[in-house]
């Protein structure tokens, strides 16, 4: 049975003010562009990000975070964020979707939030990943998770009026995807590997007219969240179960309630009718340019979403960091 989103609760469309932290967080990460280290990418997105946070008019608490309290000094899960005014929210972050892309010079990587209304979003932490399947609007509701590749590949054509031939599956280039690699090609249908960010996959997956039809495989589980966030602005659909990496995982897991049959739906993940999300480019790829600096400011790209009313914004800004006050290094 379908389930019912929840009543929506906000009036105001609060996804331009995300937009500003996911660019103040893109500015500051793409910086080390190339410099192959990681943790300077990640801690500049995390500190730009949690200060931008403070600022935005909302009772945040991050649902998906940078780790427990004490493992992340800064949006940890079940942090207060936002300036305390009364809209109550849960908060989704990923600051860098492909912390190893921007350390590597590579295509892709994008800084991310979500948010929607206290209490909506779920994020089955008891796995580190989950298999998925995400797709658009024409195939969402013949996707299924549980169904062999080339039986999800076939109903997917026959959704988008193609041949198999014309589907374009993304999926993470790993060792754990040779198996649903070859079953792909044994379809006939094409392989798109990236080598990180599946966040900005899906994405690329449920918007129309893009290079990709489906993304398929094992994934982060937070990034599985914000990619339902994406997707249910998109008007698309995502499914994903739990993937446990060994016996440990698995025990743990169903000692603390979870049932690893259950298939997360959209709705399962964010439960919400009134959803923002705000994505902008740190390295350029597919689906948004990247940070280009130049002489006293930047310019950046960004993709808002709100799913109430379904627009979705390509929005390019330029920051002048004299006017704004903010220094370049
Ligand atoms: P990070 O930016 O946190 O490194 O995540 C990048 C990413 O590619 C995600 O998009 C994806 O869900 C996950 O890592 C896959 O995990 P792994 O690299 O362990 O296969």
């Amino acid at each position: 049975m379908e389930k019912a989103y929840s009543r929506r609760p906000l009036e105001r469309n609060i996804a331009m003010e995300l937009m500003r932290v996911t660019e103040t967080a893109a500015i500051a990460a793409a910086r080390y562009l190339g410099r192959g280290d990681k943790n300077l990418v990640d801690g500049a997105a995390v500190e730009a990000m949690r200060q931008a946070l403070g600022y935005v008019r909302m009772d945040g608490i991050v649902v998906i975070g940078e780790g427990e309290k004490d493992e992340a000094p800064m949006l940890y899960i079940g942090e207060s964020i936002g300036d305390g005014s009364d809209t109550q929210v849960d908060i989704a972050v990923d600051p860098i979707d492909g912390t190893t892309l921007v350390a590597r010079g590579l295509p892709g990587a994008l800084s991310v939030l979500a948010l929607s209304a206290r209490g909506t979003m779920n994020c089955p932490r008891q796995f580190v990943y989950m298999n998925k399947i995400a797709t658009g609007h024409e195939a969402k509701d013949v996707i299924d998770i549980e169904a062999p590749v080339a039986e999800n590949l076939r109903n997917i054509a026959r959704a988008k009026k193609r041949s198999v031939a014309e589907i374009t599956v993304v999926i993470l280039d790993r060792p754990r995807h040779e198996q649903i690699i070859s079953e792909i090609q044994q379809v006939g249908s094409r392989v798109k590997l990236i080598s990180d960010g599946d966040v900005a996959a899906s994405i690329d997956a449920a918007l129309p007219e893009t290079e990709v039809d489906v993304l398929m495989g094992i994934g982060g589980t937070c990034e599985g969240v914000l990619s339902a966030a994406a997707i249910h602005c998109i008007g698309g659909g995502i499914q994903c179960k739990a993937w446990p990496r060994d016996e440990g995982e698995k025990e743990a897991a169903i000692a603390s309630g979870v049932n690893l049959d259950n298939i997360y739906k959209t709705e399962d993940l964010i439960n919400s009718e009134d959803v923002f999300f705000a994505a902008t480019g740190v390295s350029s790829g597919e689906l948004l340019k990247g940070v280009r600096y130049f002489s006293g400011g930047a310019q950046t790209q960004s993709l808002v979403m709100r799913s109430h009313s379904g627009t979705i914004r390509w929005i390019d800004s330029l920051h002048d960091f004299v006017r704004s006050g903010k220094t370049k290094e």
